[in-house]
């Protein structure tokens, strides 16, 4: 373990947490000075920097065009699914974000009010987020994979004002088209906005103002005709920048909250210390603005810093091949990139020996950044030999905005250990907790918790909702922030990530709660019950398979395949075909505990090869018996 920089900082930043971050956010210019640091006085609930004010769009933008970077890129849109791209200098993000900003708050968006952004990779769903951040508003990024019912709960929690969203999405393999999902969301939800602003594509212009409804219903180049370039609005340090839905195990959402102050600090950071990327550089994020991935580090992290971001619609491998990645990289001339391992394992299996790498000039790159899924060495390793640089993987979660634990390349780069993202960030105290909240030695596997207080920028609480956010996360290890995974440290103090310790999916990078699926399937009139697991996947690292019992009066033999075919197009229609669920069983009964709770985890080991320990408080063991053979790989 690094006796030097690393661990200086990371030692400074829990000992004396008010001057380390009081020192970090110098990197932010602030409208007052914030008076505390860290503000202790309501545990488990700390907020830092109280009573400081800033704006975080003048931070990402209004301050660099002022200190000269105006006719730096600042956003580069490059889609190869439109075959079209675009640069942004910082003078002109600035002057599109103002009059959107400008157009939102002549629907009467301020302060405070929520706002739903609902649209794919394009450059105007970063403009959305910056107007929200310059007037105070609060945006809420609906990943556009997600199908109405999902969107229709995060439209009920966050009761937005207004809604943006695109006429369509495009895929590889089709056009989706938005405005028919954020119509049946609206149909569901209980709450309404006052209205609905639509970006028109022509791949799939949308039918806007057509129906009768009870909000004004526009496209985004007749709001914005007329509009007047809006100010940046002073906001408090604690007020919310954002707030990003994810996925708990029920199927209702869990709102992120992420205030402005902690926010800003914390990201401009973590480019510099993290990942070694300054004002200037060029930094390309393949993920979507709908993950935390692309909140942080496609959108405020690089602007924050005065760096340029790559907005990439297209895929790793498919637009037009395996190549894609390369050919950004060497067009922008990218410094870094920053990606979830399963686009390269997609990668590898097209171009298993890096061929495509030839055709491009990699020499500006420097590194990359897997995260989002547990990074396998067998990935790892090829990624290293194909692109010859360090390839660095960093640990965290939606909650926490930013790295928990990642080698800090811009800080004190320490050697790569496969399959270990290494050490705890500073800011973060991690411990690996047995049940009884022991701390367990080095090498012995255990849940994964956080010391109190989480750093900056990491979430005050969960959106309306203190009381999920204490029992959800706060409750089981007094003093500590549980995180839901499992893992192990090594004697040199580098971290082993192995998974969830709780029935969260992860997709492809992309988190996923069984219950929504779940939900989705109790839906259909011929399912008595059912069960949702995630099983391993060689690409995707994990995918769901879905286990139902029909209602009695089916009869199974006659219908089964009928209904398993409608189950999947449920899933697809309801929660998005981002869950991939391909594969539903009907099976004769669930197992389940005495007190009827059912056992996913002992199904989840059946189907992943391993030898399950199965609890002794098992209602029926001969039901796990007879589900073997259908849950067993190859059943
Ligand atoms: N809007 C609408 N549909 C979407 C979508 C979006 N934004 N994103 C994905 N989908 C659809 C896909 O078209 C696909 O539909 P299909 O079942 O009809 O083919 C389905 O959801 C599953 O998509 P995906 O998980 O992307 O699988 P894939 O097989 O199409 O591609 C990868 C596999 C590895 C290329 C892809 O998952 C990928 O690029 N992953 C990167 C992960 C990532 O960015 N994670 C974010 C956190 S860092
Ligand atoms: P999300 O909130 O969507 O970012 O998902 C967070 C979850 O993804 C974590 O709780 C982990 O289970 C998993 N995860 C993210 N990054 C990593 C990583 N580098 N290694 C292992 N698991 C990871």
């Amino acid at each position: 373990m690094s006796t030097g920089a690393y661990a200086a900082a990371h030692q400074r930043s829990l000992a004396d947490p008010a001057g380390f971050w009081g020192d970090a956010a110098a990197g932010i210019e602030w409208l007052t000075e914030p008076p505390t640091v860290l503000d202790d006085s309501h545990p488990p609930f700390y907020r830092w920097f109280r009573g400081g004010t800033l704006n975080t769009c003048f931070n990402a933008l209004d301050r660099h065009v002022r200190d000269g970077r105006g006719d730096q890129a600042a956003l580069v849109h490059d889609s190869p699914v439109t075959g079209t791209s675009r640069t942004f200098t910082y003078a002109e993000l600035l002057e599109r974000v103002a009059t959107f900003a400008g157009a939102l708050a002549s629907l009467g968006v301020g302060k405070g009010d929520r706002v739903i952004v609902y649209m794919p990779m394009v450059p105007e769903a970063v403009v959305a987020m910056l107007a929200c951040a310059r007037l105070g508003a609060i945006h809420s990024v609906v990943f556009g994979g997600f199908a109405p019912a999902e969107l229709a709960a995060r439209i009920e929690d966050a009761e937005p004002k207004v809604i943006v969203s695109a006429s369509c999405g495009i895929e590889p393999s089709r056009v989706v088209e938005y405005k028919p999902m954020l119509d049946g969301a609206l149909d569901r939800s209980g709450h309404k906005p006052e209205a609905v602003v639509v970006l028109q594509r022509e791949q799939a212009p949308a039918a806007v103002g057509v129906r009768d409804t009870e909000w004004e219903e526009m496209t985004w180049d007749e709001l914005v005709a007329d509009a007047e370039p809006a100010d940046c609005v002073e906001v408090e340090a604690t007020d919310p920048l954002y707030i990003l839905y994810t996925s708990g195990t029920t199927g209702r959402p869990k709102g992120i909250v992420r205030d402005n102050g902690g926010h800003a600090v914390a990201l401009r950071w973590s480019m510099e210390n993290v990942y070694g990327i300054g004002p200037g550089d060029v930094w390309f994020t393949a993920s979507d603005v709908g993950w935390v991935v692309g909140h942080s580090y496609i959108v405020y992290g690089p602007l924050l810093t005065g760096a340029t971001t790559v907005l990439y619609e297209g895929k790793p491998v498919g637009t037009p091949d395996a190549g894609a990645f390369w050919r950004v990289i060497s067009t922008y001339r990218c410094r870094a990139m920053f990606t979830a391992p399963t686009a390269y394992r997609a990668i590898k299996r097209e171009d298993p020996r890096g061929e495509l790498t030839k055709g491009y000039d990699l020499t500006c790159l420097d590194a990359v950044f897997l995260a989002g899924e547990r990074l396998d060495p067998d990935t790892y390793e090829w990624a290293t030999g194909v692109l010859g640089v360090p390839v660095v993987d960093n640990w965290w979660q939606t909650e926490t905005g930013w790295p928990i634990v990642a080698n800090l390349r811009g800080l004190d780069p320490m050697p790569i250990k496969a399959g270990s993202p290494s050490v705890p960030v500073p800011g973060y105290d991690v411990r690996v907790l047995d049940d009884q909240g022991a701390e367990v030695p080095a090498g012995t596997e255990g849940a994964i918790a956080i010391r109190l207080p989480l750093p900056p920028g990491t979430l005050p609480t969960l959106w309306g909702d203190d009381d999920r956010y204490v029992a959800g996360y706060l409750s089981v290890y007094d003093g500590y922030y549980l995180t839901g995974d499992g893992g192990r440290f090594d004697e040199d103090g580098y971290l082993y990530v192995m998974g969830r310790t709780d029935d969260v999916l992860n997709v492809a990078g992309h988190r996923l709660s069984t219950g929504s699926i779940e939900a989705a399937l109790a839906g259909h009139p011929d399912v008595a019950e059912c069960a949702v697991i995630g099983v391993a996947d060689e690409m995707k690292g994990q995918v769901p398979r879905g286990l139902v019992v029909l209602k009695g009066s089916v009869d199974a033999a006659a219908d089964g395949g009928r209904i398993t075919a409608e189950l999947v197009q449920r899933v697809r229609d309801e929660v998005g075909a981002v869950a991939s669920l391909r594969q539903v069983d009907v099976v004769a009964a669930l197992p389940k505990t005495r007190s009827g709770k059912i056992l996913r985890k002992t199904m989840r080991e059946l189907a992943d090869g391993k030898t399950p320990k199965v609890p002794g408080t098992i209602e029926d063991a001969s039901v796990l018996d007879a589900l073997a053979p259908v849950l067993r790989p190859g059943g």
